[in-house]
């Protein structure tokens, strides 16, 4: 049996982690044969409720679940963490603009990117769920000058999943038959679902469907869905966010499918034009823990549009956060080279390799 990694979940007495803390304990996340230590953060007033979930944890006898602990503070609850899922926000109250919800969480994550600097481990894997995610994840990376930019993503997995599934249902397929969507940009209703090198059983996807169809219901319907959802259901998005966790950090550690691309929210490096220094949902290919960017794909003039539109949308969100956005690591985010870090696990008893390991290098190419 492998040694136990700690995994860090803040908001993890709320309705995404309601589904997401038992997919990870039954492996679904880190693969069947991963013992997992799940170190779970809530505010101080939702402490009893997180009692609750750990006892429902625990009634469930998963042979992967090595420990639990609960934590009132991101401090104590990132330490020595392989892997932080930050899921935890605050929604938004009556009466609140967009601009004054990204101004509190915008502090939340500075907080916790603080932290995540000096208590997690060094390899720490970070995925921002909590919304505005890509602003979160940004702010989140540029106060951790000790880590690499490269290894915070953020979740746009759900809106991938989401345009999977959207296709298979127009075309008569199962999602297993359809490979190659890209959602770039935004997790915001800007994003952009791009079907134009997506396959359907092999054969392009834009060879079987309208192109009305596309542009005037898929694109604004895989833009909309969350809203959807809260009007069917009365509430949001939380098991398919869940599942979406759950794939993103299965493919950035196990790797993707040979071939396959898959999407996720990470610090631009230029590629395909976006302006560097923000979170923008990319397609990439994983493997041995690192991510990569799929170069090369056509970008017409319509799919320039939508990428301009929600580039400019983070641009303006960055904006807004600016004044929480540490000058010193701002070289770090404009100018990113390979990093070595990711893949590496380290315990805090100091086995793995040492702190000089030219694996543990930043801003390195060997
Ligand atoms: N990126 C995506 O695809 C995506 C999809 C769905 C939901 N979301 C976002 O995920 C977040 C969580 O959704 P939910 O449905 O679980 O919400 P929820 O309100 O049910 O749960 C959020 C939990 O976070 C906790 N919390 C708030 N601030 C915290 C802090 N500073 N530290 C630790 N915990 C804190 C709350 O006490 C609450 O229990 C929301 O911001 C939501 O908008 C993102």
């Amino acid at each position: 049996m492998r040694r136990p990694v700690r995994i860090a979940v803040t908001g993890a007495a709320g309705a995404i982690s309601y589904n997401l803390l038992f997919k990870i304990a039954a492996g679904e996340m880190m693969g069947k044969d991963q013992p997992v230590i799940l170190q779970l953060i809530e505010i101080p007033d939702a402490m009893n409720a997180l009692r609750g979930v750990a006892m429902e944890l625990e009634d469930c006898a998963y042979p992967l679940l090595h420990t639990i602990t609960l934590h009132d503070n991101v401090e104590e609850g990132f330490s020595n963490c392989h892997y932080a899922l930050l899921v935890g926000a605050r929604p938004r109250g009556p009466g609140m603009e967009r601009r004054d919800l990204m101004e509190v969480n915008a502090e939340i994550f500075s907080r916790q990117g603080k932290a995540l600097n000096d208590f997690a481990n060094r390899d720490v894997k970070v995925l921002v769920t909590g919304n505005p995610a890509n602003t979160n994840a940004l702010i989140a990376s540029r106060n951790a000058p000790d880590l690499s930019p490269s290894q915070f993503t953020c979740l746009t997995r759900l809106d991938h999943n989401r345009a999977k599934g959207m296709l298979a249902s127009q075309c008569g397929v199962t999602a297993r038959d359809i490979k190659n969507i890209v959602i770039w940009g935004n997790h915001s209703p800007t994003q952009y679902p791009d079907l134009h090198h997506a396959t359907v059983f092999g054969q392009p996807a834009m060879g079987q469907i309208d192109t009305s169809w596309y542009r005037d219901e898929f694109i604004p319907r895989v833009q909309q869905r969350g809203s959807e959802i809260i009007n069917a259901r009365g509430l949001s998005s939380a098991a398919s966010a869940a599942q979406a966790i759950v794939d993103q950090m299965n493919n950035w550690c196990l790797g993707t499918e040979p071939g396959e691309i898959v999407s996720m929210g990470i610090l631009s490096d230029g590629s395909y034009g976006i302006q560097k220094g923000i979170f923008f949902s990319f397609p990439v290919r994983c493997n041995y823990g690192r991510y990569q960017i799929v170069q090369g794909l056509d970008v017409g003039e319509f799919s320039r549009q939508k990428l301009t539109a929600t580039e400019l949308e983070l641009l303006e969100e960055k904006g807004v956060v600016e004044s929480l956005l540490p000058e010193e690591t701002e070289e770090s985010h404009t100018n990113l080279s390979i990093c070595l870090k990711s893949g590496v696990t380290l315990y805090a008893d100091g086995t793995g390799p040492s702190q000089e390991s030219k694996f543990m290098s930043n801003n390195r190419v060997l």
